[in-house]
Parts: C-alpha cells; sequence; structure tokens
C-alpha cells in the first residue's frame, strides 16, 4: 500500500501500474437488504457437453483440447513480433472456413494492414469480417448486432472503455476491458480471445491480472532466430494444459508441424561431444528433443552456469547429485546447457539425459548416435522410472534410434509391434548409469 501518489511499483518495478482505490471512510456499508436464497442444483445432468468446433488446424485443436469451447475466452500471451497477429488471422481464417462467423478486430493494425497480411498469407478469401477499432463500448455495440461466434480482440492492451479513466494498457483499463469480455463471452455465447503481449516470465505485471479471469490461457513461444513457433497450454478449464502445437513461421505463414521430432532433431550434426538425444513427452505426445552441453574451464570466481530452454534449478541439482555421488565435480568449470531447437523442456524426466549431456562433455567422449535417454534423477542418486515410457521407446524406435537408457524398473513390457525394437539399458543408480556411458568394464 502507498499512503501518496507513486508512479512506479515497488515490486514489479512497473510504471503507471498503481491504480488508486478509494478509502473507505466509515467502515463497510450496513446491510441495506437481507439478500435472496440462491436456487441449488445437483451434479448431476443430462445435458450434453458442449459442441465444440475445430478449426482443421490440427496442432491448434489439440492445444484447445480437442477444439473450440462456445462461449469460452481465451488469452494468447507471447513476446512482441513472435507471430500472434499471424497465428490468429490464421485461425479466424480456419474457423470461418469450418462455417463459423468469425470476426477479427485488430486495435493495433489499420484494416488495409491486416488485408496485406492476409493476402501474404493467402487468406484474402477467407470469409473472416475485419474492423480496425480500439473504443470497446463501439465494438460491443457491433458483436451485440453482428452476433458472430468467435471474435479475436488483438491487442487487449490496445482497447480502452470510457468509464475508466486511465490510459489503455494500464492495469485498470485491462482488467476492465477483460472483464467487459469475459463477461459478454459468457452471457452471448461467443468465443472470445484476447491477445495479450505477455512473456511468460510475466514482465509486464499488467496482463498477468486477466489469466484468472479466462478459461484458457495459450502462450505462443519461439526462440529468435528458430522458424519454430510453440502454442503452448498453460491453463486450460476444457481440456488438459502443457499440451503444445508445433508450427514453423514461413513466408506464406504458419505452417504445421506433424512430426516435430524429426524436425527438431533435423539440425543434428555428427555426433559430437556433450550432445544427447532426450526421449520426452510435450503434452499428450512423445517428442525427442537434443540436449547439448559445453564444459569448459572457467576464468571466473563464480564460474557460469548458462541454461536455454531447461530450468536452471534442475540442473543444479544434476550437477550437485553427479557430485556427491558419482565424485563428478564441476568446480572451476563453466557449464553451458541448451535445448536444441528453441524448445522449452519442463519435465524431470530430462535430468538423466542433461546428466549424460554433462558427463559427455565433460570427459570430451562422444555418445552414440543412436542413443536415447530419458528418467528422473533422486538426490540419492538413484534413477526413479517415468511415465510413458513406452510411448517413449516407441517415438525412439519410430526414428530410428536403436538403443535406449533408462532407470530400471518400471512397467516392463517390450517395445515392438510396427516399430524396430529398442534395445534397453536399464540402470539402477547414477553410479552405474556414468560407469556404463563411459564404456567401463560391465558396461551394458
Ligand atoms: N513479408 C514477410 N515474410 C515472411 N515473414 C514475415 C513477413 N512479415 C512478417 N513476417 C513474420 O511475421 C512475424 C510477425 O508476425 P506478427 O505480426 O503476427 O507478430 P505479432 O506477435 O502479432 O507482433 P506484434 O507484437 O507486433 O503484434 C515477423 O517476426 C516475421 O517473422
Ligand atoms: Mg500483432
Amino acid at each position: 500500500m502507498h499512503r501518496k501518489w507513486q508512479g512506479q511499483c515497488e515490486a514489479c518495478g512497473a510504471w503507471n501500474a498503481l491504480i488508486e482505490e478509494a478509502p473507505l471512510t466509515s467502515g463497510p456499508k450496513p446491510a441495506t437488504s437481507r439478500g435472496r436464497a440462491v436456487a441449488l442444483s445437483s451434479l448431476d445432468s443430462d445435458e450434453p457437453p458442449p459442441p465444440r468446433a475445430r478449426s482443421g488446424l490440427a496442432e491448434l485443436d489439440r492445444v484447445l483440447g480437442g477444439g473450440l469451447v462456445p462461449a469460452s475466452a481465451i488469452l494468447v500471451g507471447g513476446d512482441p513480433g513472435i507471430g500472434k497477429s499471424t497465428l490468429l488471422l490464421q485461425a479466424t481464417a480456419a474457423f470461418g472456413g469450418a462455417g463459423l462467423n468469425c470476426l477479427y478486430v485488430s486495435g493495433e493494425e489499420a484494416a488495409a494492414q491486416v488485408r496485406l497480411r492476409a493476402q501474404r498469407l493467402g487468406l484474402a478469401r477467407a470469409p473472416v469480417k475485419l474492423a480496425a477499432e480500439t473504443a470497446l463500448r463501439d465494438i460491443l455495440t457491433t458483436l451485440d448486432a453482428e452476433r458472430p461466434d468467435l471474435v479475436v480482440i488483438d491487442s487487449i492492451q490496445t482497447m480502452w472503455l470510457d468509464s475508466v479513466e486511465s490510459a489503455p494498457g494500464s492495469v485498470a483499463q485491462l482488467r476492465a476491458v477483460a472483464h467487459e469480455l469475459v463477461s459478454f463471452a459468457k452471457r452471448r455465447g461467443v468465443a472470445v480471445v484476447l491477445v495479450g503481449h505477455v512473456t511468460k516470465e510475466g514482465q509486464i505485471a499488467g496482463p498477468r491480472v486477466v489469466e484468472h479471469m479466462v478459461d484458457c490461457v495459450l502462450y505462443f513461444e519461439g526462440e529468435r532466430g528458430h522458424q519454430f513457433r510453440i502454442l503452448r497450454a498453460v491453463k486450460n478449464r476444457f481440456g488438459p494444459a502443457d499440451e503444445i502445437g508445433v508450427f514453423e513461421m514461413t513466408g506464406a505463414g504458419l505452417a504445421e508441424v506433424a512430426n516435430p521430432s524429426a524436425l527438431f532433431l533435423s539440425e543434428r550434426g555428427k555426433p559430437a561431444p556433450g550432445s544427447v538425444v532426450f526421449a520426452g513427452i510435450e503434452g499428450t505426445r512423445p517428442m525427442l528433443t537434443e540436449i547439448q552441453a559445453l564444459v569448459a574451464p572457467s576464468a571466473l570466481a563464480m564460474p557460469r552456469r548458462t541454461v536455454v530452454g531447461l530450468d536452471s534449478g534442475r540442473l543444479s541439482t544434476v550437477l550437485a547429485v553427479l557430485e556427491a555421488r558419482c565424485g563428478i565435480g564441476f568446480a572451476g568449470q563453466d557449464v553451458f546447457l541448451n535445448v536444441a531447437g528453441g524448445l522449452r523442456v519442463q519435465e524431470p524426466a530430462a535430468d538423466l539425459a542433461v546428466a549424460a549431456a554433462l558427463i559427455s562433455a565433460r570427459e570430451d567422449v562422444a555418445l552414440p548416435p543412436d542413443m536415447v535417454v530419458f528418467g528422473e534423477i533422486s538426490l540419492s542418486g538413484a534413477l526413479r522410472p517415468v511415465s510413458q515410457r513406452e510411448n517413449r521407446l516407441k517415438e525412439a524406435g519410430k526414428l530410428g534410434f536403436t538403443t535406449a537408457m533408462l532407470p530400471a524398473g518400471g512397467r516392463a513390457g517390450r517395445t515392438g509391434g510396427a516399430e524396430p525394437a529398442v534395445t534397453l539399458r536399464e540402470q539402477a543408480d547414477l553410479a552405474g548409469f556414468v560407469e556404463a556411458i563411459l564404456g567401463a568394464p560391465g558396461a551394458g
């Protein structure tokens, strides 16, 4: 709380994010009426689940949990310039093609600019109605008359309500605009997509207040300099979270990537020390990615620990366990860790692949190129089996990998079927694993 006007928030550093609230002068107001009893109902009902609309873009439909739910509110966040407008223009065109009445409201670009993009994407004839407007009051009136099935608001930061005094993009405006749009969605049965300039780390405090108001929060992520874009559901009231859709940014817009493993591994060069293929799961889908490590002598008193695409806390844990349980120290060494292709890996199952990459880099030994690694490392140095082992192995087999290093135990069962079988090399603890990859006697 601040007693007087203040321009900058002390907590997050954002300017003009603080909102003035009038103090209560004489305590809470006394109740003037007793209120009425609310009708109660049971959980049991014969109502069919809401019909979902599919766009035909499989990557998008999966992230939405199987299609667009009517009357839902969706927030799509992402860094500036990552391709949000492109994605949503393609999505509205696809939903329009599937028979939905779609409206695209751009507050950032003039109609001509959006039309130009549509032409570039080959969507000039798509059944999408377009408006360039920032006054929310006018937009709501238009929506009331138009009754669309889907409306995209690009972006929420540009919209403003005349009833709120602060500038567009301020927290007060964001909250009011989002509230109006979300309640409109519920009242009229319209699916509303809000675009927000948000980064996952939430540097801009404002749009985060919108997250709890909406049904579904999607992040559109990607590394600059990489053409891959990932749409990730971080919250979904109508489907699984953590589901991802993979796209590739091309001159003609976003192209779906049906087989991301092949794409993420396609950049892999010849076997090099520090490179390991991790058999991961993203949402419901197995995905192979390359984890790269570099270990080099450090000139710094506090050696560097640089991580891209993985949690730096996990790296510290793996380094500590390697040191404490296997006597492999990294003191005086800079450690760099990277997931190739710009993907973010969040599973603990990546621990073992991280350890393998670190050891391989430190000892300057290249691992066999046809091997995948996965498993969780516990603080005691034991290896823990992870979920969906068969799916991971199946994907590895499909892509031509012949060996897998993984924790012992877990659900037994042979891989195989249509895919070539993968030879399993199971280890109970990290010390055994280290011996096995360094080719000490008793390996395998
Ligand atoms: N003529 C073009 N050819 C190929 N790619 C292009 C072209 N114009 C734009 N792009 C790609 O589209 C991206 C911008 O996409 P888009 O405008 O959809 O992003 P955005 O997230 O909506 O950005 P903003 O934050 O400005 O709203 C660019 O970074 C670029 O990669
Ligand atoms: Mg945009």
